[in-house]
Formats: structure tokens, sequence, C-alpha cells
């Protein structure tokens, strides 16, 4: 085989070219990329440099306890495939208009995030700033009912009802203060005599969704007045 060494130029080069284009340039852009303030402000030393604002807090925060248990409940059952984590910018789609998010998202927006789940399909609404929509007791009680069964609150909805993740038991003495509470008469109700209790998969699952929130400024994307 004479042409052995153009082989391996050939293969050298093909894999040089891709490690630069895929890894290295996205290592020089984002690799550096650290939490920061919402603002930056200039530098007393050299007033062209901007740092952070000392004793601010730091953004983005990092998800903990219940959230990050969440967060592989949503691995595993595959939201992604119909749910995306990334609100383009106000002049590129309508995202900020449907109100999916105050602002665009940013990289740095993800770099805490062990995995990110940007998804590609939106055959559901964005759910990067879910969490800001759907907040407090309601909010957890929409989702509950939500996952349970969509057509609940979402009449003619195509996303498929997750009641697998509540357990339907014989009401003891008192209704439990975790049952579901099902809008008055809807057929999606167990029977009389039941309740719907979350199992600890869905309590995880709707802490993660309701922690999923763009509630601060970063100095490249500034939540408009
Ligand atoms: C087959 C596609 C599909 C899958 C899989 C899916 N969804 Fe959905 N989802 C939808 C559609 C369509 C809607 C809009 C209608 C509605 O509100 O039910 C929706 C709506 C939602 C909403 C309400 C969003 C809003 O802004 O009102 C939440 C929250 C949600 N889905 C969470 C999930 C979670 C969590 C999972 C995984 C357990 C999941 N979805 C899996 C299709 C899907």
């Amino acid at each position: 085989m004479k042409n052995l060494p153009l082989l391996f130029c050939g293969i050298f080069f093909a894999l040089a070219f891709s490690f630069v284009g895929l890894i290295l340039t996205s290592h020089i852009q984002l690799g550096s990329l650290t939490q920061t303030t919402e603002a930056l402000v200039p530098s007393d030393d050299d007033p062209t440099k901007m740092v952070v604002v000392e004793g601010d807090p730091l953004y983005p925060s990092k998800s903990v306890g219940l959230a990050q248990q969440g967060k592989l409940e949503y691995i595993s059952l595959g939201c992604m495939y119909c749910h995306s984590q990334q609100i383009r910018r106000a002049d590129f789609g309508a995202d900020i208009d449907r109100g999916w998010g105050p602002r665009q998202s940013v990289a740095r927006d993800y770099i805490m995030q062990d995995r990110v789940l940007l998804g590609t399909m939106r055959t559901g609404p964005d759910l990067t700033h879910l969490g800001g929509r759907y907040a407090g007791d309601a909010g957890r009680d929409w989702n509950h009912l939500h996952l349970y069964n969509p057509q609940i609150v979402s009449k003619g909805s195509t996303m498929p009802p997750f009641a697998f993740l509540y357990e339907t038991h014989k009401i003891k003495n008192n209704v439990s203060k975790d049952a579901l509470v099902f809008p008055p008469g809807s057929k999606y109700g167990p029977k009389e005599g039941y309740e719907v209790i979350p199992t600890r998969r869905a309590v995880a699952l709707v802490e993660y969704l309701l922690s999923l929130k763009i509630n601060y400024s970063l100095p490249e994307a500034i939540i408009p007045e």
C-alpha cells in the first residue's frame, strides 16, 4: 500500500478539524463561563474591566435536593421528547410573546446543570420558566392534576397521562393531606371513598418542574422592565 502516509494524514486532518470545530471552539466560547451577579460594575483598579458586585447573589444557582431527584424522573420518563428548555430571543420566534419566559436563554443559564435538557421537539410548551408561571401551592396542585391526567386541567391535551406515578388508596379515617383535589364533578377523580396520592417520584418530578425558573438577569441577558 503505497499511499499509507497520505491515508494517515487524511485521517489525522479529519479528526483534527472536527476536534477544533466541535470541541475546541465551543470550549473557548463557553468553557470559561462562571456564575455571576445580575449586573457587572467597572473595577476600581481598571475602569475598563467589569467585575461582579461583591455580596450580591450569584446566578445561575445550582438545583438541589428533591428537585435534583425530580430531574432524573424527567429524564427517565422522556419528557424532553416533547418539551424544550430553551427560550428563543424576542425577534426569533414567539417564545417570549407566548409568556414562556421573561428573557431569552443564554449559555450561562446552563453552566450549573450536570445534564442539560435543551430538547429539540416542542410538541408541548417550553418548560424553562415553568416554575415562574405556576408558582406556590396552586402551581403544585395544578401540576399534580396535570401529570395524573392532562385532560383534567387542559382539555383536549395530547400529552399522555402519567397516572402510574400516583396511587389510589381507600380513605382510612380522614382524607390525607397529600391527596389530589379534583375539580368538582370531574370524571377523572377516584371512586367514592378513595383518594389519589402522589408517589415519591411524582413529588420529586413536580418539585423539579416548579424549580425551573428564569427569575434573574445576567449581564448578557437582562430581563426587560
Ligand atoms: C407526547 C408528548 C408529550 C410528552 C411525552 C410529555 N408532554 Fe407535557 N405537554 C405536552 C403537550 C401537547 C402539552 C400542552 C397541553 C397541556 O397543557 O397538556 C403539554 C403540557 C405540559 C405542561 C404544562 C405547560 C404549560 O405551560 O402549561 C407541563 C408542566 C408538562 N407538559 C410537563 C410534562 C412532563 C413533566 C412530562 C414527562 C413526565 C411531559 N410533560 C411529557 C406533550 C407532552
